[in-house]
């Protein structure tokens, strides 16, 4: 069982152990030593900021490294006036890496008022030489660059920074290590996202997510059961069990084990009250998976399946393996199974060599299979990948029409599909005090909508009865009923 290490009782008067996590420990007891005379220089404790782009991947992440600055002494700071910057960023499209290279000239102009704030980069992006090249050129004021695989190993880098390297940077191509036992800083402490696989080996034409996140690794399921036992002891009721491709998880185990038999072991975990996972393959989600759904009583009738595209011909451009008619065929066996199952989706727009005809396959998809929310994205070019080099790219304007018309149909749908819950009573997860509306609670149903509805702070993290008074959309107005 995990134990965390005591950073007091560790031996500073020798080097630094060479096994993980103790490593780690030894590093964190170093930083704390400089943070704490920072706090007798400044009066006050330092600051640390993280930024997330990207996936629920990240957010884990983000817990994990935020957990580790925590126990260096850092308190979590709210803005990026703080004293030690990190984003952890995505790259998945272009978009989420112009953004970052945009905030970096605002933390720039913070350093110069502040110069000896710390500044961080990690994540997907960080994978890619072009861009540690490009931060090693003409951002020299960046002080520390990790990649994705290499993360727990934060506090050995920031020791590094502390003690007058210039911007340390570590980048892994690949690791078949995965350090366990480090702290984490949870954002709720009642739902928690709990990696079961690393990395991703389909190499869908378009996606960079295999060249920056390396090659499938399962964790093991006794290390996936005993983080769940203990975060449930810790005030966990959900679980989002995460990875690229889940339902291929345990392949590659010396024991190998299916994603559905993992579940079956979730489910048994006393005390856990509701069980979600992404992202699902279609290709790869078996019977096996759509029965253990169908008998479970904590898996959430909830199933994000992402499509890409309607047109079978674009899926094969695509590597997707599979087609319109399988993909159609699929769905159609989760509601045989599961009635009541929300679906949700990915969906590209624009791949290249997309046609009027492929678009309208793609809208017809959506038609029939009537999805609780889809997210939709315009098909973005990312070097390296093979559809890169693909010719006929489709020009910005015709992408962009379609992603308009794809974009209301889906709204016009989700809000149909949606409304099939007015007026039943169901359960849901209050999640937060409700931003907008004093009074109210913010939480979600099973499908993962949101519902508001009155409440006061000592139900969050509760799950309770609420009646769907009022469908608006993409949300519930509700009333708790008990
Ligand atoms: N362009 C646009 N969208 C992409 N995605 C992945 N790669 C790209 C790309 N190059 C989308 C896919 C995936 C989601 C996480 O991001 O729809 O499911
Ligand atoms: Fe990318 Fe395809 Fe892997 Fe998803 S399954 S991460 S889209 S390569």
């Amino acid at each position: 069982m995990y134990q965390e290490i005591d950073l007091d009782r560790i031996d500073m008067s020798s080097g630094p152990p060479a096994g993980e996590p103790a490593r780690q420990y030894y590093f964190m007891a170093k930083c704390r030593e400089w943070v704490r005379e920072f706090e007798q220089r400044n009066g006050r404790c330092p600051l640390a900021y993280i930024q997330t782009f990207g996936c629920q991947m990240n957010s884990r992440d983000s817990e994990k490294l935020l957990g580790i600055l925590e126990q260096a002494g850092f308190k979590k700071g709210e803005t990026e006036n703080a004293d030690f910057v990190l984003y952890n960023t995505c790259t998945v499209r272009e978009n989420a890496n112009l953004k970052v290279y945009g905030r970096l000239g605002y933390l720039n102009s913070l350093k110069r008022k502040n110069p000896h704030m710390i500044i961080a980069l990690c994540g997907c992006m960080m994978q890619e030489q072009e861009v540690v090249a490009r931060l090693q050129k003409s951002y020299r004021f960046v002080d520390i660059i990790f990649g994705t695989h290499n993360i727990f190993r934060l506090a050995e880098l920031l020791y590094r920074r502390l003690q007058g390297e210039k911007q340390v940077a570590e980048i892994w191509e690949d690791t078949s290590q995965v350090v366990e036992e480090l702290p984490v800083d949870r954002k709720y402490p009642f739902k928690s996202g709990v990696n079961i696989m690393f990395g991703c080996n389909n190499f869908c034409s378009y996606c960079i997510v295999p060249y920056v996140r390396g090659r499938e690794r399962s964790r093991r399921p006794e290390d996936i059961i005993d983080e769940i036992k203990r975060l449930v002891a810790d005030g966990v009721v959900e679980v989002m069990l995460l990875g690229q491709n889940v339902n291929s998880y345990g392949k590659t185990l010396t024991e190998p084990l299916s994603f559905a038999k993992l579940l079956k072991r979730v489910e048994q975990i006393d005390g856990l009250e509701r069980i979600r996972f992404m992202t699902s393959h279609p290709k790869d989600l078996s019977d096996e998976l759509i029965a253990v759904m169908k008998d479970s009583k904590k898996i959430c009738r909830h199933l994000h399946l992402p499509l890409q595209s309607g047109s079978s011909r674009i899926l094969r451009q695509m590597n997707r393996r599979y087609t319109k008619e399988q993909y159609l065929e699929l769905v159609d066996r989760l509601r045989a199974a599961v009635p009541d199952i929300a679906l949700t989706t990915d969906i590209i727009v624009g791949f290249p060599g997309e046609t009027e005809e492929d678009f309208l396959e793609t809208l017809d998809v959506v038609r029939k299979v009537r999805y609780d929310s889809a997210f939709t994205f315009l098909y973005s070019r990312r070097t390296g990948t093979p559809a890169a080099a693909m010719e006929e790219q489709v020009p910005g304007e015709v992408m962009k029409d379609r992603f308009d018309r794809l974009l209301t149909e889906v709204q016009t749908m989700a809000a149909e599909v949606v409304r099939r819950d007015e007026k039943t009573v169901k359960p849901v997860l209050a999640e937060e005090l409700d931003t907008h509306e004093p009074g109210y609670l913010t939480g979600r149903l099973e499908s993962n909508t949101v519902v508001h509805f009155k409440g006061d702070a000592s139900m969050i993290g509760k799950i309770v009865n609420v009646s769907l008074d009022e469908a608006k959309g993409f949300y519930f107005m509700g009333s708790l009923r008990e």
